[in-house]
């Protein structure tokens, strides 16, 4: 290999020959490439898209505020409980006591790696799908964060104990996602909706069956038992299926499901354990997409 690149650099009246050699060699030695700035249009529309990400499908606010409230500082304070135990959310905004110290590229590498900026780690459950955010939506994200009033609250972070995380199993499921990330265009209705599903709401991070020893994890197909403040629900199936799913809902009824928290039957979902509160305040067109997509899950009975 190191022969090709001496033979590259040679061609001195080439040096278009020279850039891309180095360009080559920089990308096998480079450990995490320095990314172009996303393409956001205006600090003012990604500030936009920010809020309908962070009080939308996102929902941030359903863990990092003191009650689950969507007018509610994300200052933390929810408590929540996960194979390792019990966890407070921490303070997501740029207080001193929060992230005030946090670049873009921090927020960036927690929510795609769940590594913090001393490199300490954060549990991998709560924010299981945000691997794949787009660098274009994790800048609107930051954007819109700088734009909050800061609120000072101090959360005691959990420190997790190297036998803590391999006992457990910590890292069977840490997934470590680099380089630049595009954003979906949303005219691909069905693939924006999977990608606002899985990666955004990232539903499947309660409403999929956790994997056991002998099984995979089913996708969508309920049974995961979501506990806060000392009260536990288990999330139910929402695949295609007629018996056991919402395969009778029509897109409609789901649509309004995610708009009001009203299944078909007129039952109101608990929205401290289902964040349908802030699928309110989500873009129309966002929902579209995720109703879209839904349908095209396959059944689980
Ligand atoms: C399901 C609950 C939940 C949701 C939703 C959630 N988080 Fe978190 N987040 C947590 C918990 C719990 C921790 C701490 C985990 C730990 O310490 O192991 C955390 C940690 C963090 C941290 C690290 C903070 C620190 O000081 O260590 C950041 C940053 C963060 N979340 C940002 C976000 C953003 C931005 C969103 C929305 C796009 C979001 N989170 C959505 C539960 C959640
Ligand atoms: C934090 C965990 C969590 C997340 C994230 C979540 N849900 Fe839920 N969901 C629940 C729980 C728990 C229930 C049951 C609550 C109850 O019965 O009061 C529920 C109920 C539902 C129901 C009612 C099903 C029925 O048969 O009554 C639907 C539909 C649903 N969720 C869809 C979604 C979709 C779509 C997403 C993502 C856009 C999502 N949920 C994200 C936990 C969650």
């Amino acid at each position: 290999m190191n022969g090709v690149f001496m033979a590259v650099f040679s061609y001195r009246n080439r040096p278009l020959w020279g850039l891309i050699a180095l360009a080559l060699l920089f990308g096998c030695i480079a450990p995490d490439p320095i990314l172009p700035p996303p393409p956001v249009e205006s600090v003012g529309a990604a500030t936009r898209h920010g809020q309908e990400l962070v009080d939308g499908l996102g929902a941030c606010g359903f863990c990092h505020s003191v009650d689950g409230h969507t007018a509610s500082a994300l200052s933390g304070g929810r408590l929540i409980r996960d194979k390792f135990g019990d966890v407070r959310a921490p303070n997501i905004t740029l207080a001193q006591s929060g992230l005030g110290s946090w670049s873009e590229a921090d927020v960036r590498k927690l929510l795609r790696a769940n590594i913090r900026p001393d490199e300490s780690v954060i549990s991998p459950d709560f924010h299981k799908g945000f691997e794949w955010i787009a660098d274009e939506d994790v800048a609107a994200i930051t954007y819109y964060i700088r734009s909050l009033p800061r609120a000072e609250n101090s959360v005691e972070p959990r420190r997790l104990s190297f036998i803590d995380r391999n006992i457990t199993g910590f890292f069977d499921t840490r997934l470590e996602v680099k380089g630049f990330i595009p954003a979906i265009n949303p005219s691909f209705k069905t693939e924006y909706g999977q990608y606002l599903t899985d990666t955004i709401a990232r539903c499947g991070s309660c409403h999929s069956k956790p994997e056991t020893f002998l099984t995979s994890e089913e996708y969508l197909a309920g049974g995961r038992e979501i506990s806060f403040d000392g009260e536990v629900r288990v999330a139910p199936n929402i695949t295609s299926s007629k018996s056991a799913g919402i395969g009778e809902w029509s897109e409609a009824e789901i649509k309004k499901f995610l708009l009001s928290g009203q299944t078909p039957q007129g039952r109101e979902v608990d929205p401290r354990f289902c964040p349908v509160r802030f699928y309110q305040r989500a873009p129309e067109s966002q929902i579209d997409a995720v109703v879209a997509y839904l349908r095209s899950v396959p059944a689980i009975n």
